[in-house]
């Protein structure tokens, strides 16, 4: 398994692209199959979650084509046929699951195998299965399978329990076909579910207000196939604004929507972090000695629960005691005790965390959990003193597009060991 191996303590300088958001391009190469026709995706990540999903929609008879070069998918769902999606693919990541919406959209049947994903909770599948019930599917769950089937599906109020990203995109894509008007209320608001519904809307779907907490769907008849090129990946930003803090450097992260970041710049503002907004282009400068902070994840437009282990990072190396409640994972804190090797001082107590800022960290082996806990701790080897080394990367490579390669064209001494 590859490692990536980083000597602490350099600034970095110069600037970094940004790709295009992983959480927008899952959902939409699933809605893809709504069209029967071939749409392509311009300017997509080529990250191996985006691989899977692709080789998912192959295992369905999909016929796609990655121009790994030109940032290029070409997805062809026309013979797209009513079989199973490969199990061993499915386990592999829990987006997977977004399938499911539009196959039952497009053949009122799907026999999927429960999904996987990262290692940070439970994560059920309840709102998900609630959802397309309430459009008229009938559901079965046995023997770690899924499946659901519709004569027919007709829009419909849904309330949503919680506002899940998921949930709200696989019954937005069941419902772009249904019968009727469906409306999703307490609605998940992330910018991706913005971007989805432009990608169902250019289509020649109908779904409005999606962004807000209140989604409404008019059914309409077919969809056409069409390009689109994602939003760009607002995690991926706040990872690199992290990375000149962490490291008290001024760096220029280009490709970067301000309004999509609002909750992780208003944070590193408050802590003394100097950020110019420059159109898409952000000067993070990050020379100031920097205050401990509180931080409470919550659902979009709260602070994004997919930032809180690199801000943890930062906050680890802050003169001062931070608090950090993590309430949308029950299990996100699986990079503290790694943390901890490299000399943090955190205690955690059920969903918070108490961190208490450290002079230094020291380099030492550390191991990825997830995904967002594995670009945490390579954060914390740019400013450990030594070297770190961090395992099972193929954590990181799930999310992060050439990350040490963009680290190390901003001066970090970072290299990938290939095993
Ligand atoms: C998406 C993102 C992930 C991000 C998360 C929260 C993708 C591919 N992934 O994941 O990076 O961390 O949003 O911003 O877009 N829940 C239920 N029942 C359900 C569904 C969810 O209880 O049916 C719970 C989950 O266990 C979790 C919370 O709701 O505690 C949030 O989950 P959700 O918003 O659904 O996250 P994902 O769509 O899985």
């Amino acid at each position: 398994m590859d490692r990536i191996i980083i000597k602490g303590g350099k600034t970095l300088k110069g600037e970094v692209e940004i790709s295009a958001a992983k959480n927008s391009v899952l959902p939409i190469i699933a809605a893809s199959i709504l069209s029967g026709d071939k749409c392509v995706i311009d300017n997509a990540p080529m990250l191996e979650d985006v691989f899977v999903i692709s080789d998912i929609l192959r295992s369905v008879s999909a016929d796609i084509d990655i121009d790994t070069s030109n940032r290029k998918i070409i997805i062809d769902t026309k013979s797209v046929c009513d079989v199973e999606p490969c199990s061993e693919l499915v386990k592999k990541q829990r987006a997977s699951f977004l399938i499911m919406g539009p196959m039952i959209s497009r053949f009122g049947r799907i026999r999927v195998s429960l999904p996987g994903g990262c290692n940070i909770g439970t994560r059920p599948i309840d709102l998900h299965l609630k959802g397309l019930n309430a459009l008229g599917a009938e559901i079965n769950i046995g023997h770690g399978y899924v499946e659901a089937i519709a004569k027919k599906l007709i829009g419909k109020k849904i309330y949503l329990d919680f506002p899940s990203v998921g949930a709200t995109e696989n019954i937005m894509m069941a419902a772009v076909l249904a019968e009727g008007e469906t409306t999703i209320e307490n609605a998940a608001e992330e910018p991706e579910i913005e971007d989805l519904a432009d990608f169902l809307n250019k289509m020649g779907a109908k779904v409005i207000g999606a962004g807000t907490d209140t989604i409404k769907i008019v059914g309409v008849k077919e969809l056409k196939g069409i390009t689109h090129r994602p939003i760009y990946d607002r995690i991926e930003a706040g990872t690199f604004m992290v990375a000149a803090a962490i490291t008290k450097s001024l760096i220029k992260i280009k490709g970067a929507n301000e309004q999509h970041l609002r909750p992780v710049i208003a944070k590193l503002i408050e802590m003394g972090v100097k950020i110019d907004i420059k159109g898409e282009t952000l000067i993070i400068d990050g020379t100031n000695n920097l205050n401990a902070t509180d931080i409470k994840t919550m659902p979009y437009p709260g602070f994004p629960t997919d930032m809180q282990s690199q801000m943890m990072s930062l906050l680890c190396t802050v003169e001062g005691t931070s608090l950090i409640a993590e309430t949308i994972f029950e299990n996100r804190y699986m990079h503290v005790s790694e943390m901890k090797r490299m000399g943090a001082n955190i205690k955690v107590d059920g969903r918070s965390a108490i961190v208490q800022g450290v002079n230094k960290l020291t380099g030492c082996e550390v191991k990825a959990t997830d995904l967002r806990a594995g670009a945490a701790l390579v954060l914390c080897g740019l400013a450990a003193e030594g070297i770190t080394s961090v395992t099972d990367v193929y954590h990181i490579d799930r999310g992060y597009v050439d990350i040490e390669k963009k680290l190390k064209c901003l001066g970090a001494d970072i290299f990938r060991q290939e095993n």
